[in-house]
């Protein structure tokens, strides 16, 4: 593979890429820091505007969903968060993960890799996961504070540089194309995607978007296997309700609606 990566990224073309659009304005860049996430919920505390971007080159403290780790080695990745103040009830919040999803996967797909989404929160590329987002809401009272939006994206990792236990799992961009891909350009990419898309889902609800969605889904026809904290079932996935629930139909015909949980497809059941 051509290499490209182990430069830092180049924040002074980002910003100018990123002139006059409100995601990305405000740009804090780190060369580590513990979670992107961490620092971007510090800022919002402290009242930064709604769009402010934290991207660092490394994590030490990368987290995931359900209290799992980010793999998080520099110069190489795509690792930011966004401050967001959105004008919507805290219960709806989850919602901006599937928004962030499916504008990460047209994201990839505009450098020319056929991404997909896997709800709730994955994008994946030949069946590997290449990013990951973890959305993490601050409510005062009964309104919503502000949603920090984590956004993981491997660019140019190569799959030898992950870790053994993720080497048949994840992907990133390079090792579909080949080649190295300038970070900036795909982070000015996701960015205008995210803008576009959030203001799309505040101004009519997440329904505007479900067909997109539905469309790019990696689980549409699917058998799949979900594991909740109660236990685990499994049925053929519908497709997204507009709260962006995941709608199955169970073996029983009945059509169950998902909330949360881990989904795994089963391939060859029954
Ligand atoms: C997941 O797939 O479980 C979500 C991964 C989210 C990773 C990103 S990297 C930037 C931001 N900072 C973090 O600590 N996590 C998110």
């Amino acid at each position: 593979m051509q290499p490209c990566g182990g430069e830092p990224l180049d924040v002074e073309a980002l910003r100018r890429l990123r002139r006059g659009a409100r995601f990305g304005a405000e740009l804090h860049y780190f060369e580590e820091t513990g979670s992107t996430n961490t620092r971007a919920r510090e800022l919002a505390l402290a009242g930064c505007s709604e769009g402010t971007l934290v991207v660092a080159e490394a994590q030490s403290q990368g987290r995931g969903r359900l209290g799992r780790s980010w793999v998080s080695p520099p110069y190489r990745n795509l690792y930011l968060s966004l401050v967001l103040r959105p004008p919507i009830e805290p219960t709806a919040a989850v919602q901006l993960t599937l928004v962030a999803g499916l504008a990460a996967a047209r994201a990839v797909r505009a450098f020319d890799v056929a991404a997909q989404i896997k709800w709730p929160n994955d994008v994946l590329v030949d069946g590997r996961k290449v990013a990951g987002i973890l959305a993490e809401m601050e409510t005062d009272g009964e309104q919503l504070a502000f949603v920090i939006l984590g956004l993981g994206l491997n660019v140019n990792l190569a799959l030898d540089e992950f870790p053994p236990e993720l080497r048949d799992k994840a992907g990133s961009l390079a090792a579909t194309l080949g080649h190295g891909v300038e970070r900036h350009l795909v982070a000015a990419r996701l960015l205008a995607e995210l803008e576009a898309g959030y203001d799309r889902f505040c101004a009519h609800g997440f329904g505007a978007l479900r067909a997109e969605w539905n469309e790019l889904s990696c689980l549409a026809g699917k058998r799949v296997r979900i594991d909740e904290a109660g236990g685990s079932y499994v049925g053929s996935v519908v497709g997204l309700a507009d709260d962006g629930t995941l709608e199955l139909r169970t073996d029983d015909g009945q059509v169950q609606r998902v909330v949360a949980g881990d989904v795994t497809i089963v391939d060859g059941y029954r």
